[in-house]
């Protein structure tokens, strides 16, 4: 399944404008109608971005919201909100995070004909790739907090096909707006793991919802290596803040997003286990993962800039900004990897 084909904005069979190399920014905002979504997937600079955007506006065409997928995204002026952003990172880091998630749900063995539920689901990525694991016999309940979120994965749903199998609601983790016993499985990936609060009462408000032997698989982003060739670099990143992110120095270590097996074993889970699984890429990258890393500089460490001395900042920009000469993506022996771990408990 080709998720971007889903995603509101690409027009497929009208405007899906998929650009891989080259500008097209004419053809780009010719092809648009007034009110309709300009949604690009590639790798321009800026200044080109800022073409297409101001070409765009003097012909009226800016959509209420534009979806710009692109190396500097988080610069585009068309970006109006955080939520906004929120979306965009989900989108452009889904190629990197996809095969994870689809090694992970084929880990999973979830019976043909169940129902599920899929906690902080986001736009429903997860809840596409969890219904088609599950047939059409089966169910996705896909649950957040964030109404947004939902508002705009209806409509990918929608344009997916999957509309009968899977069910978006909103609602918060931490009090489920479910019955005891509702479904067979839940799944919960970058959302459960990260707690606000104590994670105990919320892995068991998880577990009340879920049928005895039923099982509760919580994915957490676990580690990545983007910077080869510059160990000292990228352990400094992570050594930030923003490195360790959400977690905080002040936070106790049993409420680390690493330590939910524990939380898994004094919830009272029986078959705790934990499985990591590992996504490499190598050069030469696809548009479509260069602009997933990309996007991870970002959401890893771009903030990490008042922890760092000056010297290790510049370093870090210049090893990813895509105009400087050591373009760390250019490299043509370029690897990187992340990692994503899966806790899995069984609800008796
Ligand atoms: C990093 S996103 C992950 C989205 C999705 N699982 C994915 O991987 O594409 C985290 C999601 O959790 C949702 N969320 C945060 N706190 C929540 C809560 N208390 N209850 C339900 N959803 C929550 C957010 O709105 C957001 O959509």
């Amino acid at each position: 399944m080709d998720l971007f084909r889903a995603v509101p904005g690409v027009k497929c069979g009208r405007i899906g404008v998929r650009a891989q190399t080259g500008y097209g920014d004419t053809s780009f905002s010719q092809a648009l109608h007034n009110g309709d979504s300009l949604f690009l997937v590639c790798r321009q600079h800026q200044n080109v971005h800022d073409k297409v955007y101001s070409r765009c506006k003097k012909r009226r065409q800016m959509p209420f919201y534009c979806f710009i997928i692109h190396t500097n995204f988080y610069k585009m002026r068309a970006m109006s909100t955080t939520l906004d952003r929120y979306i965009q990172n989900l989108i452009v880091t889904e190629p990197l995070m996809q095969p994870l998630f689809k090694e992970a749900i084929q880990a999973l063995d979830l019976p043909p004909g169940s129902r599920g539920l899929d906690v902080g689901c986001g736009i429903g990525f997860q809840c596409l790739l969890l219904a088609d694991a599950v047939g059409p016999e089966g169910h996705v309940t896909g649950l957040d907090i964030t109404p947004e979120f939902l508002t705009y994965g209806a409509e990918m749903i929608k344009n997916s096909g999957f509309m009968s199998r899977v069910t978006l609601e909103n609602g918060d983790m931490n009090a489920l707006p479910f019955g005891d016993n509702t479904f067979d499985w839940l799944w919960s990936a970058n959302c459960a793991g990260y707690p606000a609060r104590e994670p105990l009462p919320m892995v068991k408000e998880l577990a009340r919802v879920i049928k005895p032997g039923g099982k509760i698989a919580l994915l957490i982003y676990a580690s990545q290596m983007l910077l080869p060739g510059y160990p000292a670099l990228e352990a400094r990143l992570n050594a930030t803040p923003a490195g360790i992110a959400p977690f905080t120095a002040e936070m106790k270590p049993e409420t680390h997003h690493m330590r939910v097996l524990g939380w898994f074993q004094r919830a009272g889970l029986e078959d705790v286990s934990v499985q990591t699984f590992v996504g490499g890429f190598h050069s030469p990258l696809s548009d479509e993962i260069r602009s997933a890393v990309e996007a991870l500089f970002d959401m890893r460490w771009g903030s990490a800039e008042p922890e760092m001395r000056q010297e290790e900042w510049a370093l870090f920009r210049r090893l990813t900004k895509p105009n400087s000469p050591e373009y760390i993506l250019n490299l043509p022996g370029y690897y990187g990897f992340i990692a994503v771990s899966m806790f899995r408990g069984k609800v008796v």
